[in-house]
């Protein structure tokens, strides 16, 4: 998940704020100018004193980009707190960008002043301290604003802020792009010095009001235009996408323009679709506002339309940027949360244990950030291994075999078909690798998702199973579990799905 770097003035909380994270977290927590002392054996009043504060920004640079290199992709990363100054040294800025997500704590100079003495900050000489800072803040101020990926308004009880900035996280997908998640909207959403004219903004009726906020959000930085689709896969059909063509002419959308996809997964499908295909390819940034959106339809590339059938036109093309909310997530009526939940459970049963522990200990009141970003660095990491689905990403599928012939057949959501497909397959499991089927099933109740259903008609889905495209010469591939965690992708036959159906209630 990279590192959490926190910026600010001296006096912002940088360290107490890092301190409790970490232990929160269970991260390791590291402070620059701690570093720099040790390294030294000096105080930092002394390494300014003596080798002045070009010396010192060099020291602290080679520190960040030491610990950045350290940053092990997937791994949990650290906290680490940084000094007032760090953002006057672009590649020092650079390196903490690169390696995780940049928090900055903001707060007024006046406030900053109460919390520090002046005593031992080499900055500052104690005689007029709330000048001085205000004096430094207004020379970093924009510098602070271009360094952070989310401000984070310090000027509150620590525990308000500790919780926010804990929700930040950055999870880089291997092609170079990345997916940012925070306790709300970023206050840029281009990355820097784009070079862009314009951007624009794709969304659905259920999606406005945050492209509202995306729209203020772009519009003080480029040209913005909000242009809104029909609702669900209305959105992936080949009139909308005319029709968004025709718009796109109309602004004169250039080469190095970017567009933005606000919305659930038929949006992001088509904005990334969009942008692959307009002159041959322009960048795309998506805002998934629904959960399945945020953990499964935004990440990985794959865009789609509806040309004689669902997906059956797309391609594989990355956003630059994948930009999630928590605090929109967490405002997401009932149903659409579930149809989400499943995708999260899916990406804890095939990678990640504690994802799972988390929806057995709180049902459907689970922490969306944790979450998120738990089955986020899943799917991220699945599909960095296997950008083109040759390999890996086959894992993905879990629950979807016969998950998506119970969704046609029976007329379920996809979230509630993924449901009892994984039940189905898990039933599988237990017969061929001795599985416990109730690993799958439990955490899926705790939700309130489906886990069974009654209908007498195997036939109709077995039919559509066989024909299903992951079928081969030697047989149908289906995912299966020998534990949480640890997918294996085999052949089954007929009599084998037939007890997966009828462990979900489908026999005939
Ligand atoms: N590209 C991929 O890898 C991938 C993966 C899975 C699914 N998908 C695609 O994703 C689509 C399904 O995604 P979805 O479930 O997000 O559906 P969706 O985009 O159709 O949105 C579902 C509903 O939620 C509403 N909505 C969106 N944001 C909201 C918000 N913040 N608050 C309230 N309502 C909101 C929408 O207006 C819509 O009515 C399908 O077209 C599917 O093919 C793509
Ligand atoms: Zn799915």
């Amino acid at each position: 998940m990279g590192n959490l770097w926190l910026i600010g003035m001296m006096g912002s909380g940088k360290s107490t704020v890092g301190r409790r994270i970490a232990a929160t977290t269970c991260r390791g927590f590291m402070d620059v100018d701690s570093m720099v002392e040790e390294r030294t054996g000096k105080s930092l009043a002394s390494v300014f004193d003596e080798q002045g504060e070009a010396a010192f920004r060099e020291m602290e640079g080679a520190e960040i980009r030491r610990l950045s290199d350290e940053s092990a992709p997937g791994g949990p990363g650290r906290v680490i707190a940084t000094g007032g100054g760090v953002v006057l040294d672009p590649a020092a800025v650079d390196a903490m960008r690169r390696s995780g997500v940049v928090a900055w704590l903001d707060a007024p100079a006046a406030v900053l002043a109460g919390r520090t003495k002046g005593a031992g900050r080499p900055l500052l000489d104690g005689t007029d301290v709330a000048s001085r800072l205000a004096e430094i803040l207004a020379g970093r101020h924009s510098l602070y604003q271009q360094a952070a990926h989310y401000r984070i308004d310090a000027d509150r009880p620590v525990d308000a802020v500790v919780s926010e900035v804990a929700g930040c996280a950055r999870v880089a997908v291997g092609d170079g792009s990345e997916v940012l998640i925070g306790p709300s909207l970023p206050h840029r959403l281009l990355p820097a010095s784009s070079g862009r004219e314009q951007v624009v903004i794709i969304c659905q009726p259920g999606s406005r009001p945050v492209a509202g906020s995306v729209l203020e959000i772009l519009g003080s930085e480029v040209e913005a235009t909000l242009i809104e689709v029909p609702d669900r896969d209305e959105a992936k059909s080949i009139e909308t996408l005319a029709l968004l063509y025709r718009r796109l002419a109309e602004l004169n959308l250039g080469r190095h323009d970017t567009i933005v996809g606000v919305g659930g997964g038929a949006v992001t499908d088509l904005a990334g679709f969009g942008a692959a295909t307009w002159l041959r390819g322009i960048e795309s940034i998506l805002v998934p506002t629904t959960l399945l959106g945020a953990v499964d339809a935004s990440i990985g590339g794959k865009t789609g339309i509806n040309v004689m059938g669902k997906n059956l036109v797309g391609c594989f093309w990355h956003p630059s940027r994948v930009v999630i909310s928590i605090d929109v997530l967490s405002r997401l009526p009932e149903p659409l949360l579930l149809e989400g939940s499943a995708e999260a459970v899916k990406a804890g049963l095939i990678a990640d244990p504690a994802l799972v522990d988390l929806f057995m200990e709180h049902g459907s009141a689970f922490p969306m950030a944790e979450v998120v970003s738990r089955a986020v660095a899943v799917k991220a990491e699945v599909v960095s291994e296997d950008f083109r689905e040759t390999g890996r990403r086959v894992i993905l599928n879990f629950g979807h075999t016969l998950g998506h012939g119970i969704e046609v057949v029976c007329g379920l959501s996809h979230g509630h078909a993924v449901a009892v497909g994984m039940v189905a397959a898990a039933a599988i499991s237990a017969d061929r690798l001795g599985f416990d089927e109730a690993r799958v099933r439990v955490p899926l109740e705790r939700l309130g998702l489906p886990t069974c259903i009654d209908t007498a008609i195997p036939e109709a889905i077995l039919r559509l199973v066989q024909r299903d495209k992951k079928r081969t010469a030697s047989g149908l591939r289906m995912v299966l579990l020998r534990e949480i965690g640890d997918p294996v992708v085999e052949y089954v036959d007929e009599p084998a799905l037939r007890l997966g159906l009828a462990a979900v209630g489908i026999a005939g």
